[in-house]
């Protein structure tokens, strides 16, 4: 039978489809509306997963639209009644087919555990806000997921997190990743203590943390007196501030649960530069590839069967049939240092994994600019390297077995930072992608880059137009190469 899961309405919307417990599509709107962080569904989705798979028997929500309208109206945001009319929202799209609803964390926890090749596991689910739920933690099992602690808004790691990126000139909800970035040039010793003072409360008996203030209107206000200059040291401060209480998150539901096995979700989940803290006290860490709300869209599938998937990939998305060989896009690198890849189907998630990268040669000093020039981003990010599974660790200090390192999830210290600067970031890490023995396209790339330069590496970049999605299909696929003159191989 075919179900549809649908995370949209909010931000960042995304539709998976299943055959009963398989796993048969998954994407981000965005990727078809061309609207970056496209909140809403889009027709072109719509239309892609019902020609391919057939219109849904059944239609599972990503969270309970009632329990949100009524937060929104207890926050003082008013009654919505967009957000509380889902079957509404969804007959505009033509979906008709009878609709469940699942809860927010719920759904994040479902499509963690599930994914997950774990038979039990201590669940954390971290983000700004479900529909009260901002922090939860679960007991995973084969009877299922039993919550064991929770923390209600405002009480919001992820709510406060958002804030401080809008405090340092950010886009809140989806430029966390450049604060994250921004870190490693600050001093977090400066603004750490004030930071903790000024958001953070501790009466709060048993739970971990309570805000001083409500956060959903952000902290524009917070300490006036910083100026543009000491942006670099609230983005220290904030990520250090994040880290102590992640840390004190994981250690609690060890206490909670036990095991060796942690399943970490929610937006929060992304931090890459926390998340190695998880293996201090479990053994083995799983993070869904996409663990943000669109994840959900998996998930609330997930949450309502309650069955392990046996996750293999999350190139899930749009296909485009590949035509240029693979031996063309190594002989066009050693050439040209750079190229794009849009083939096979694109990634489910934030992160592109090969298929719709740009790629280049991760040697020397000039190539960072190179693919800056394209790219238009600040100087202070580095790019990401993709690397043959089995040599990761002869370039990189992994954390946990370099098989969990697939999906850019965790920083590691890179052991030759000199020789690949492009990669590495002001504190000598990488955001590293291993690739295993697959026999994916980007496998078999990475193996002939390998035998012709005796480098298993390369660097790593979404295939996006500065400001757009990336690319989904073959005509933005033109639009790329027409826009950069870069060649991208289909
Ligand atoms: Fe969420």
């Amino acid at each position: 039978m075919i179900t549809w899961g649908i995370s949209a309405n909010s931000h960042d919307a995304a539709l998976a489809v299943f055959d009963d417990n398989k796993l048969l599509f998954a994407s981000h709107s965005e990727r078809f509306s061309g609207k970056k962080n496209d909140p809403d569904l889009c027709e072109s989705l719509v239309n892609y997963a019902a020609s391919h798979y057939g219109y849904p028997k059944e239609v599972v929500w990503y969270e309970k639209p009632w329990a949100k309208t009524l937060r929104q109206w207890r926050a003082g945001q008013g009654f919505n009644h967009r957000s509380n009319n889902i079957k509404q929202y969804l007959s505009q799209y033509g979906i008709k087919a009878p609709l469940y609803t699942e809860w927010h964390h719920e759904s994040h926890a479902a499509a963690g555990f599930y994914t997950s090749p774990f038979k039990e596991a201590a669940v954390v689910v971290i983000d700004a806000i479900g529909e009260f739920e901002t922090l939860t933690m679960w007991r995973a099992n084969e009877q299922g997921l039993k919550q064991v602690y929770k923390q209600r808004y405002p009480d919001s790691l992820g709510l406060w997190y958002s804030a401080m990126t809008q405090r340092c000139h950010l886009k809140p909800n989806e430029e966390e990743y450049i604060l994250m970035g921004m870190a490693a040039y600050g001093n977090p010793d400066k603004l750490y203590e004030r930071i903790i003072d000024d958001f953070f409360d501790f009466s709060g008996g048993d739970k971990i943390f309570k805000m001083r203030r409500n956060l959903h209107r952000g902290c524009l206000d917070w300490a006036p007196e910083l100026t543009v200059n000491d942006t670099f040291d609230i983005a220290a401060a904030t990520q250090a501030v994040y880290e102590r209480f992640f840390e004190k998150i994981i250690h609690r539901v060890k206490t909670l649960v036990g095991g060796d096995n942690v399943v970490i979700m929610g937006g929060c989940a992304l931090n890459c530069l926390a998340n190695p803290i998880a293996y201090k006290h479990f053994k083995n860490v799983w993070i869904m590839p996409n663990p943000g709300d669109a994840g959900s869209a998996v998930g609330a599938v997930l949450a309502r069967n309650q069955q392990h998937i046996g996750w293999e990939t999350c190139s899930l998305g749009y296909n485009i049939e590949p035509t240029e060989p693979t031996e063309a896009i190594v002989e066009h690198l050693l050439k040209d240092k750079m190229c794009g890849v849009a083939q096979g189907r694109a990634e489910y998630g934030p992160r592109a994994l090969g298929n719709r990268s740009l790629l280049a040669d991760p040697r020397g000093p000039t190539i960072k600019d190179t693919v800056n020039a394209i790219k238009r981003r600040q100087q202070f990010r580095p790019f990401a390297p993709v690397i043959l599974e089995e040599l990761a660790n002869d370039y990189f200090d992994l954390h946990g077995p370099s098989s969990d390192n697939r999906y850019m999830q965790f920083i590691s210290a890179c052991r030759h930072p000199e020789l690949f600067p492009a990669i590495v970031h002001r504190d000598l890490t990488s955001r590293v992608q291993t690739v295993p023995k697959d026999g994916s396209r980007i496998r078999q790339l990475l193996e002939q880059w390998h035998t012709a330069t005796g480098c298993p590496m390369l660097l790593n970049t979404s295939l996006n137009i500065k400001g757009q999605p990336m690319v989904n299909d073959q005509s933005h696929a033109r639009a790329f190469e027409q826009h950069y003159s870069v060649k991208v191989f289909r």
